[in-house]
């Protein structure tokens, strides 16, 4: 991969973090706020904003490639290279002026992702990603490579979940999820911007994070982020990570960590009846 792509897509997402944070300093309309799956789901002019900047610019300088993003194209495309952009990661938090959101940009090859972006507007920070190249944060010129951590033990990590939408029915074995963990080690955190929260692994301030739910959206930048970073992906039965996957733990390849984090989301699931287990994700 060509450093000039690698370019345009750190560009690409910094102009639209410019544009969300011009949408927060003028005020987001709070009109514009549309619920989507319902009251815990929610999309703004932001996120479409950013959205419609961002996929023009990709067509216009990519015209060949698909593109995955969340408010239009949701479906994986067979396209051989592949854009996959969350114009807004963590919209909860930016509707209510908590600075923890991003603009994530992938870029995938045949399914596999090789390029990711993440730009944290509120901080100013780019972390980028190229598959054999390392994982790095740009600060102007300086570029500070990424790393995991190197924590082994449960009393001293720190790790992330998030909860989806599903907080009623099955969803709330989340919670039983989090206090169980929360109780083995030093926090829990639920961040809201699944973006920041991989990025977080990737640079070493978590030492892991787990979710069921997740979008490509959410988590392909994030996956080559933590990889280059030397940490791992996997899903919660310990397959490889696809594009297609839902259930991940992202972690810093400690065993101790990891399988922490695959236990217990293995005995959670067999405490829920089967037939609520089953139920829809978003309720
Ligand atoms: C959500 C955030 C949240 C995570 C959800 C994502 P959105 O993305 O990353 O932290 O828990 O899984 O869908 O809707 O703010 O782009
Ligand atoms: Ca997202
Ligand atoms: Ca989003």
């Amino acid at each position: 991969m060509d450093n000039a792509i690698r370019d345009f897509a750190i560009d690409l997402a910094q102009r639209a973090g410019d544009l969300l944070l011009g949408i927060r300093e003028r005020g987001l309309n709070q009109e514009s706020i549309r619920q989507k799956l319902g009251h815990f789901d929610i999309v703004t002019e932001a996120d479409l904003a950013s959205e419609r900047f961002i996929l023009s610019e990709l067509a216009a300088a990519y015209p060949n490639y698909g593109i995955i993003s969340e408010e239009t194209n949701q479906h994986l495309s067979n396209a051989e290279w592949v854009w996959i952009v969350d114009p807004l990661d963590g919209t909860t938090n930016f509707a209510h002026g908590l600075p923890i959101y991003g603009v994530n940009i992938g870029l995938a090859h045949k399914g596999y992702p090789l390029l990711g972006v993440t730009y944290e507007p509120a901080n100013n920070h780019t972390y980028w990603a190229v598959r054999g190249q390392g994982a790095w944060r740009r600060d102007g010129n300086v570029e500070t490579p990424l790393h995991v951590s190197g924590i082994n033990r449960l009393s001293g990590a720190v790790m992330a979940t998030g909860f989806q939408y599903a907080r009623t029915g099955a969803g709330r074995a989340r919670h039983t999820e989090f206090a169980i963990l929360d109780s083995m080690t030093q926090s829990v955190r639920r961040l809201g911007a699944a973006s920041l929260t991989m990025v977080w692994v990737a640079s070493g301030n978590l030492e892991a994070y787990w979710e069921t739910g997740l979008k490509p959206w959410d988590f392909a930048p994030g996956w080559v982020m933590v990889e280059e970073a030397g940490g791992l992906l996997t899903e919660y039965d310990g397959t490889p990570a696809q594009l297609s996957s839902h259930t991940l733990i992202i972690s810093n390849g400690q065993p101790a960590i990891r399988d922490a984090i695959e236990r217990t989301v293995a005995e959670v699931a067999a405490q829920v009846e089967p037939a609520s287990a089953a139920g829809p994700e978003h309720d």
